[in-house]
């Protein structure tokens, strides 16, 4: 079967699963790709029309070994039709621990076929230049395997007669999968003194968790930890400095400093 047209799908507070994904569709090679990026609340999904040669790259980012609850929410709005699916995640170079087999198992749920899927590293969202964890990933190597990867899945699915024929994807993890992480009523601080309320912050935040009353104000209830709006901040004014966070970060960069590679699955 020919791959004709290919959408991506992400969910990316920090981009770099971005990144991966366009990487993993550029390798596909098909004539047209469409981007659909469901970090932020009310974005548009994809529609799939069920056609044959439609593929979905659909990548999200590993959150304490699982796919991240709101990425979960956002993904069952989309209805596969049939349509092959090239799974994605990206991890801090600790582990995806059950986040693959449970996208491949949601990706089904949804009406895809998945046919095949890969864990990639990228900088960990806790990571900072004093303690940085992955930093840099992906990088070069990184995007050129995930392009290889994209490759060796267009010669899979050329080789299928068609979408449901002997594709049967198999991927590492459990079953029940590891509990998720019951986040406590955590948020990145702010140095006031920098803040210029310029709403930068509140401008990415997938959950609408920042409102600027003279000052960005973030209710840690609904805060995700996804560190977003401390990439984004122009002044630098946010950061988990203080926070269990920094302490977690203190032990990524001491025990998970050893790089690992993306691995890949057909
Ligand atoms: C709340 C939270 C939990 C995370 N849990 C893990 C984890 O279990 N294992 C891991 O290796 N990385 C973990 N990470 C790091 C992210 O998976 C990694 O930084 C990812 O590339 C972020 O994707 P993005 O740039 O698309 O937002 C976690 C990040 C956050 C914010
Ligand atoms: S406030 Fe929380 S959820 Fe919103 S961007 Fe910042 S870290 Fe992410
Ligand atoms: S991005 Fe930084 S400076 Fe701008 S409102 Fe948010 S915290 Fe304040």
């Amino acid at each position: 079967m020919k791959t004709r047209t290919v959408q991506t799908v992400c969910f990316s507070p920090t981009r770099t699963t971005k990144r991966l994904v366009a990487a993993v569709a550029a390798g596909l090679g098909a004539a047209s790709v469409k981007d659909w990026d469901l970090t932020l609340r009310g974005a548009q999904a994809p529609v799939f029309s069920g056609e044959a040669g439609e593929i979905a790259v659909i990548g999200v980012p590993v959150y304490a070994g699982r796919v991240p609850a709101v990425a979960v929410q956002r993904l069952r709005t989309i209805q596969g039709r049939g349509a092959l699916a090239v799974l994605v995640v990206t991890y801090g170079n600790r582990h995806y621990d059950d986040a693959l087999i449970e996208l491949a198992d949601l990706s089904r749920e949804l009406g895809f076929v998945p046919v095949a899927g890969g864990a990639f590293v990228a900088e960990h969202s806790f990571s900072t230049p004093e303690l940085p964890v992955a930093q840099g990933r992906p990088d070069a190597s990184d995007s050129d395997k995930a392009t290889a990867f994209g490759r060796q899945t267009a010669a899979k699915i050329l080789a299928l007669a068609s979408a449901t024929d002997g594709v049967e994807l198999e991927v590492p993890g459990n079953r029940p999968y590891k509990e998720g992480w019951n986040k406590p009523p955590l948020k990145p601080l702010l140095d006031e003194r920098l803040c210029t309320a310029c709403g930068e912050c509140a401008a990415v935040c997938p959950v609408g968790a920042i409102s600027i009353n003279g000052v960005a104000t973030t209710d840690d209830t609904l805060c995700i930890v996804c560190a977003a709006c401390i990439r984004a901040c122009p002044s630098q004014g946010r950061s988990f400095m203080g926070t269990p966070i920094a302490e977690l970060n203190q032990k990524l960069n001491t025990h998970f400093s050893t790089r690992r590679e993306p691995e890949l699955f057909f």
